[in-house]
């Protein structure tokens, strides 16, 4: 069988994406880059919004017409999955395998099984099951827990993927030594609240240490690199901000989503935080990290949102100064408290609020990355960027880097970067040596060996 595996969404989507490609992998498929190749195509979908929601009805659209033309095997799997929204798209569009979050084990049975298959049981030994790690990757996701026991009155995640359940340091520590032995040099461990960890449906779990502790424990595996995600700001305790600074390994990072600068949004959110209380935890993560890269998610037009309230929310950004912004406009997502209770912003109040805050990320960004020109970064490079002759990779804080390729450094690896130059959504510079200086340019063909070189100079 030929399978091919569609994400959206976040970075557990992405995780869990993995987990399924290594089950279809040991259960004897080929995997597959495009659905033109493929006999089995695999949704993983993602419900947080409308709009993944309507992009997966519209990629069922056209699975259906191939699957009509050609025969073909639909399935869909992650959080939309798991809802009623989802099993009736399932049903509109001749699905014939469905996964929830908790059930991406069922895989086999669903493949074996001649009838149409929908597995919706969270299963336990989910928490257990290590897939095999990465190959040739110098990045890797490790997911540390799964679910959420918050109840923002706005947020599907809760439905999606029930309680919090956090896995234990055993196994995480198990999987983190296989991407070590397969070359892995930076990890981002995974969770809707990482800081709750241990902390599962309100009681401590017996033998599961807090997320400081995990950190300083993965800190101390050998890892180069650790980041993490996401933080809710109600749980991210000052014992976080000193382990992370305690703990080389752990990157100055941190995503901690505000979503509003307005107490009474906040509490029409049931964020269980004030603005006060946010900017305490800034406060002690600068006091900690005074480099710290500080990046957050904000919904703007949540309902009720007054000009005042969005106010709040801009001059909250000034004050905390983020280097980087997720900006959503309020999607109501039927199951909701927010969606059963209050009633939804006009469009263009919305999109008109968006546009001043993209305008106050973009001066901020551009502020803060300009201030990182002349220093010297410590760079993972993934590969080639889109111009050849150039490489991509990211920093320890997260912000992305285009370097060119120089004597030394073409290929993935952690080099040392001077930054020479930034926009707001990028940084530019060159890999230098011991000494500071940068690297000689890799030479480039000479046009002559270029053209010959070229297959189609050959015809
Ligand atoms: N667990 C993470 C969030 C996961 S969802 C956390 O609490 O930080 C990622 C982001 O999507 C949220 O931070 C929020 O900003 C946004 N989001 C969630 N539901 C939304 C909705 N109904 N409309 C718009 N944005 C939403
Ligand atoms: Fe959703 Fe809130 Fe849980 Fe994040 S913490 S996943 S926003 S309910
Ligand atoms: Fe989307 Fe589920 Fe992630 S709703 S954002 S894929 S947790």
């Amino acid at each position: 069988m030929k399978a091919t595996v569609i994400t959206y969404g976040c970075q557990m989507n992405e995780y869990d994406t993995h987990l399924v490609e290594s089950q279809l992998v040991s259960l004897g498929a080929d995997l597959v880059d495009g659905v033109d190749e493929a006999d089995f195509v695999l949704i993983n979908t993602c419900a947080v919004r409308g709009k993944p929601v309507d992009k997966v009805r519209s990629l069922l659209g056209d699975l259906r017409k191939l699957k009509a033309s050609r025969g073909l095997m639909i399935g869909m799997m992650g959080c939309l999955a798991q809802l009623d929204e989802g099993q009736q798209l399932a049903r509109t569009f001749e699905v014939d395998v469905l996964l929830g979050p908790g059930s991406l084990l069922d895989l086999g049975a669903a493949l074996e099984s001649n009838t149409r298959f929908w597995g919706l049981q969270f299963r336990d030994e989910l928490h257990d099951h290590i897939p095999p790690a990465p190959q040739g990757k110098l990045q890797a996701h490790l997911t540390i827990m799964r679910g959420c026991d918050h109840h923002c009155t706005y947020c599907i995640v809760p439905t999606t993927r029930g309680p919090q359940v956090s896995r234990t340091p055993d196994s995480i520590l198990r999987e983190l030594d296989g991407l070590l032995a397969a070359g892995v040099r930076e990890v981002t461990l995974l969770g809707q609240n990482v800081n709750a960890y241990g902390i599962d449906q309100g009681a401590r779990v017996a033998g599961i240490p807090s997320f400081a502790q995990l950190l300083r424990l993965v800190g101390a595996s050998g890892i180069e690199r650790v980041k993490f995600t996401t933080s809710h700001p109600m749980n991210f305790t000052e014992d976080v901000a000193q382990a992370m600074a305690e703990t080389p390994a752990v990157c100055e990072f941190v995503h901690l989503p505000v979503q509003s600068g307005s107490d009474a949004v906040l509490r029409r959110m049931a964020r269980e935080y004030t603005r006060d209380a946010y900017l305490q935890h800034i406060r002690h993560i600068r006091r900690h990290m005074p480099d710290a890269v500080l990046a957050t998610d904000i919904i703007v037009g949540f309902p009720g949102e007054t000009e005042e309230d969005f106010q709040q929310t801009l001059d909250l950004y000034d004050e905390v100064g983020y280097d980087s912004a997720y900006m959503f406009i309020y999607s109501p997502r039927p199951g909701t408290p927010s969606y059963r209770h209050f009633a939804d912003l006009p469009r263009e109040v919305k999109t008109e609020r968006l546009q001043r805050l993209i305008v106050k990320q973009k001066e901020w960004s551009q502020r803060r990355n300009a201030a990182r020109v002349g220093t010297l970064q410590n760079v993972l490079i993934r590969g080639d960027a889109h111009d050849s002759g150039f490489l991509e990779g990211h920093t320890r804080g997260n912000h992305p880097v285009v370097i060119p390729k120089a004597l030394g450094a073409d290929g993935p690896g952690i080099y040392p970067v001077r930054i020479e130059h930034a926009t707001p959504h990028m940084l530019y510079g060159h890999v230098v040596d011991a000494a500071g200086q940068p690297l000689p340019a890799r030479p480039q063909l000479a046009p002559e060996a270029a053209a010959v070189s070229s297959p189609l100079a050959m015809l």
